[in-house]
């Protein structure tokens, strides 16, 4: 049984990965996942995934990045229950450890870590300035801090189309500015800072999502979730597609590196 406040339960990782892939709650795929470690050499490394969900990120970085080690942590049941299936059926409980946490401070030691990394996770974590210093804590001196987040475009009230995208996610945002996040990265010791705004590629993807769920994979959805489920879906999709048209939601590969 789902606990009834865990948001992603069993229902939402099925819709989810029915979306964006198996062990995917985010879009992209392993794509996505080899354009934000672009230049990063992960092989022989140990990784720290935050918000590792389903664990399909956790598999890959194993398999098709060759990390040695990954350490996969997040809030909620269900997911760590999936991700944990999903590592013991791909043969790699040797090298991959998935641990249920609670929000707040890492449950690890300074300096345990080769990368920590993240994607569309940190959305949940309203202390950003928090998350920089405990990743910086984490990292080995020379190590690096590489995530993609859902991000908003501006410190302010967010917009009214905002707040009903918000609302009809369902999901607690703690949307912040690339702004915010820059400068916790810079409070919490990183340099080499970059940020990538990911908006112009997710408005388009999202636009196919979209249409899978309307019309092209509608019946399987309908199958799968319900016709219920997949309508207030498709409603969150609309109400999505407006804030990415207009800029405001702006999904951001981001990255930093501890002094060696
Ligand atoms: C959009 S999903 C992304 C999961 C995974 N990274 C992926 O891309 O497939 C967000 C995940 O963040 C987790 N999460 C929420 N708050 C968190 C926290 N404070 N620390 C770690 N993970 C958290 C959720 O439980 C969920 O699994």
């Amino acid at each position: 049984m789902n606990a009834a406040e865990d948001l992603y339960a069993d229902q939402a990782i099925k819709f989810l990965e029915m979306l964006w892939g198996e062990g995917y709650l985010s879009p992209g795929g392993l794509d996505e996942i080899k354009r934000l470690l672009t230049g990063m050499d992960v092989r022989g490394k140990h990784v720290l995934d935050i918000g590792c969900g389903s664990g399909g990120i956790a598999v890959g970085l194993a398999n098709e990045f060759n990390a040695q080690r990954v350490t996969g942590i997040d809030v909620e049941k269900p997911v760590v229950e999936a991700a944990r299936r999903r590592v013991e059926n791909a043969g790699l409980s040797d090298i991959i450890e998935i641990k249920l946490v609670s929000p707040g401070p890492f449950p690890f030691e300074d300096e345990s870590f080769d990368i920590v990394f993240s994607k569309d996770s940190i959305i949940h974590i309203a202390d950003k300035e928090m998350l920089a210093k405990q990743a910086y804590r984490v990292l080995r001196p020379g190590g690096w801090f590489v995530a993609s987040d859902w991000l908003i475009s501006h410190d302010d009230e967010p917009s009214q189309a905002m707040k009903d995208y918000i609302k009809q996610e369902g999901l607690e945002f703690r949307m912040a500015s690339p702004g915010r996040y820059e400068s916790a990265l810079e409070k919490a010791g990183f340099s080499n800072i970059s940020l990538t705004n990911r908006n112009p590629w997710y408005l388009q993807t999202a636009k196919q999502e979209l249409s899978e769920l309307e019309d092209t994979r509608r019946a399987e959805f309908v199958a799968e979730v319900g016709e219920a489920y997949l309508l207030d879906n498709i409603k969150t999709w609309k109400a999505m597609l407006e804030v990415l048209a207009s800029g405001e939601h702006c999904p951001h590969h981001f990255r930093g590196q501890k002094t060696a």
